[in-house]
């Protein structure tokens, strides 16, 4: 069974029972992964089992700091002993370090979870970033507007999601001109 696999079930039992609608986003993500394959080829399997985690520290269950990111990445290094590939993806998934900052733990997180390839890391901020939170693909500035009014202008998460803005559209950017170049590629 492939990483993707597994990764869907561990997720599914982690989130579907107490937070439906992040297991439709969860999904939705997932989905936008498998769409990047002409990109990533191989590494797909590692991209969508990454998109399937990497919220998984929104489970009750988890919750440790309440920063998502880092109670995912550790329950994924801890408890499930997951690869140092998929809880770095997870740590540092859509340019978290600007949230830990936010919440004086950057250097816990920078600490204990090194930073993954950027093609990698571009790819999950790619497919959290243009996927809302039913799981219906948004443009990336939609989901940024949906992130925005749904926590209100003086919340952390609205705070970080700015700070973080110019990281999110510099990867969305990036993995679209590098989809361009693999189907061009793929063109006879
Ligand atoms: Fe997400």
């Amino acid at each position: 069974m492939g990483q993707a696999e597994w990764a869907r079930d561990l997720a599914k039992h982690l989130l579907e029972p107490t937070l439906p609608r992040r297991w439709a986003h969860t999904q939705g993500v997932a989905n936008r992964a498998e769409s990047l394959a002409p990109m990533l080829g191989a590494e797909t399997d590692t991209l969508i089992a990454a998109a399937y985690l990497h919220d998984i520290g929104y489970a009750p269950d988890l919750v440790e700091t309440g920063f998502h990111p880092l109670d995912g990445a550790r329950y994924l290094r801890d408890v499930v002993k997951a690869d140092d590939t998929l809880c770095r993806l997870v740590a540092h998934h859509s340019c978290a370090v600007n949230e830990a900052l936010n919440r004086n733990l950057f250097d816990a997180l920078t600490a204990e979870f090194d930073e993954e390839r950027p093609e990698l890391v571009e790819a999950l901020t790619y497919c959290d970033m243009t996927t809302g939170p039913d799981g219906v693909h948004l443009d990336v500035s939609e989901r940024l507007a949906e992130i925005h009014s749904r926590y209100g202008p003086e919340h952390l998460v609205s705070r970080s999601i700015t700070a973080s803005t110019p990281c999110i559209l510099a990867a969305v950017r990036a993995v679209k001109s590098a989809m361009i170049s693999s189907h061009q590629v793929g063109s006879p």
